[in-house]
């Protein structure tokens, strides 16, 4: 389901969905990227004749080198693909600072790693404004624009303020904070009066949603009227300068629609690609090289939020408490390399090599070293065969917005028999609650316990819990997403996502 009225779609994220690869003759050629969002939202813009905007991903090339591989991208998939270039100033500022060291950090309930710079918050809105104005080179009166995650927050502000009030939706990709924290941010004001300026804006879960009207209750005083997956705001009239802004009675100048949109992935690319042979090949390479051992999966973008040193000390706890587990399972942990730049995450880095160090010192004996540690981008094929082969996933982030991850090696558990054990503060968790095994990733003996109940789960318990969570992940997909959240800009939209309901942590679980 898409709005009724069928009006172009514009979607503007940080990255436009592409890697950019530099050609020996100076040009560049662009392959898109993979992933469930490509896959949801171009059929979309295709019918409706729709634009994407977003950085490209480099700041080597200029506009003009890269566009033409962007038209060559556009015309294979019947959209435009819109660049928006930075400096480097811009890079630094807006997002490694800003977004990446201000943002971030916070929404994951991380204070103590923000960078409060006042200097990244005024980057932070040029570069907003400079979206603004790439979306006002194309947009049409009546286009509706789907704005994308953090970095783009003040979007519907900086159109209004060009006079050019769009119909706008925001989907926010993280989590959003509790009130306590998200009041140290010195901007606070500000980016939810911005924030205040889309129709709908879309959180990954309840949770996220409830701390969202938390804020803009405590801070502005609105009211809030309906109860299902889609309420309703009303906003109040704001002052023009921040500091006419405050709690307070005041007239309703918009009323604002706020949901909870469970992103999904695309089940049947996912699983499509798993019963490939060649993938299928790859899978039993994968398990002959660990001898018939069990192995523990974990696939990550190094960042401080995985969880990654309390991955590691329950898998170390877990090799101390359970012996039997010597020889018998092995980690294959991959990290992706990710935001370079910022010092905290060269700095994890460092940690967890070492830590990888200690613990292989530690147990290997002959024919067995526990950790296998690949830092690196993995290919989509060569990732589908590492889900195949997987006896258990282990997810153990400390927040997380959703964590596709864990969708992922659901979808390509085709033979059905793994496990997959998740941080209950990953968003996925209430969707995946009754067929995971869910662990508090700062209770590392309760995730080393988890790895020794998977190890020995009977074969009849994991395909049970497998089937219960392809379900799920089946059902729940990132189409279904998609049209949740267009049918919720539509006039008496409804959304259709069913599988909404909020994780709490209980004695049983
Ligand atoms: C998270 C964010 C995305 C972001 C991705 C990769 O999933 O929600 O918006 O694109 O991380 O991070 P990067 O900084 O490389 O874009």
């Amino acid at each position: 389901m898409e709005p009724g009225d069928q009006a172009r779609l514009i979607v503007v994220s940080n990255r436009l969905p592409l890697v950019l690869n530099a050609r020996e003759d100076g040009g560049w050629d662009a392959k898109a990227s993979s992933g469930g969002l490509i896959s949801a939202l171009v059929p979309v813009l295709r019918r409706r004749g729709g634009v994407w905007i977003g950085w490209p991903g480099t700041t080597e090339a200029t506009r003009e080198e890269v566009e033409p591989a962007l038209a060559a991208m556009s015309e294979t998939y019947g959209c435009t693909f819109k660049p928006v270039m930075f400096t480097q100033q811009e890079m630094e500022g807006f997002y490694f600072g800003f977004s990446n060291e201000v943002i971030w950090p916070l929404f994951h309930d991380l204070f103590t790693n923000c960078n409060f710079q006042p200097d990244y918050w005024k980057t932070y809105q040029e570069v907003n404004r400079k979206f603004a104005a790439a979306v006002a080179e194309v947009a049409r009166p009546g286009d509706f624009l789907w704005v994308h995650d953090y970095h783009l927050m003040d979007l519907a502000s900086e159109l209004r303020r060009m006079g050019l009030p769009s119909r706008a939706g925001f989907f926010l990709h993280t989590p959003f904070p509790p009130l306590e924290i998200f009041l140290r941010l010195p901007w606070r004001f500000e980016i939810l009066r911005n924030l205040l300026e889309f129709n709908l804006i879309g959180f990954q879960t309840l949770r996220d949603r409830r701390n969202f009207l938390t804020c803009i209750k405590v801070l502005f005083n609105v009211r809030v009227k309906g109860t299902g997956s889609v309420v309703r705001v009303q906003v109040p009239a704001f002052g023009a300068e921040p500091a006419a802004m405050g709690p307070g009675p005041a007239q309703v100048a918009q009323t604002v629609s706020v949901g909870a949109f469970p992103i999904g992935i695309d089940f049947h690319a996912v699983a499509g690609l798993a019963a490939r042979p060649e993938v299928r090949a790859k899978a039993q390479a994968l398990k002959n090289d660990i001898r018939g051992r069990q192995m523990i999966l974990g696939v990550d973008r190094l960042d401080y939020t995985k969880g990654l040193p309390n991955k590691l000390q329950a898998f170390r706890n877990a090799l101390h408490h359970y012996p039997e587990l010597h020889h018998r399972v092995n980690l294959v942990q991959h990290v992706v390399p990710s935001r370079k730049e910022i010092p905290d995450y060269r700095q994890l880095r460092l940690e967890l090599e070492h830590l990888i160090g200690q613990i292989n010192g530690e147990f290997t004996e002959s024919g067995w070293v526990p950790i296998h540690y690949m830092f690196h981008n993995l290919g989509a094929e060569d990732l589908a065969a590492y889900y195949l082969a997987a006896d258990i996933a282990l997810v153990t982030s400390l927040k997380d917005g959703m964590n596709l991850v864990a969708k992922e090696y659901c979808a390509a558990q085709i033979e059905q028999a793994g496990v997959l054990i998740l941080s209950e503060f990953a968003g996925a968790a209430a969707q995946l609650q009754r067929g995971a095994l869910l662990v508090n990733p700062y209770d590392i003996d309760g995730v080393a316990a988890a790895i020794q109940r998977a190890f020995t789960m009977p074969d009849k318990e994991r395909r049970e819990r497998m089937r219960l969570l392809r379900r799920t992940v089946r059902t729940e997909d990132v189409f279904r997403w998609a049209d949740a959240f267009l049918g919720a800009t539509a006039k008496g939209g409804v959304a259709h996502l069913t599988n909404l309901e909020d994780y709490l942590p209980s004695a049983s679980t």
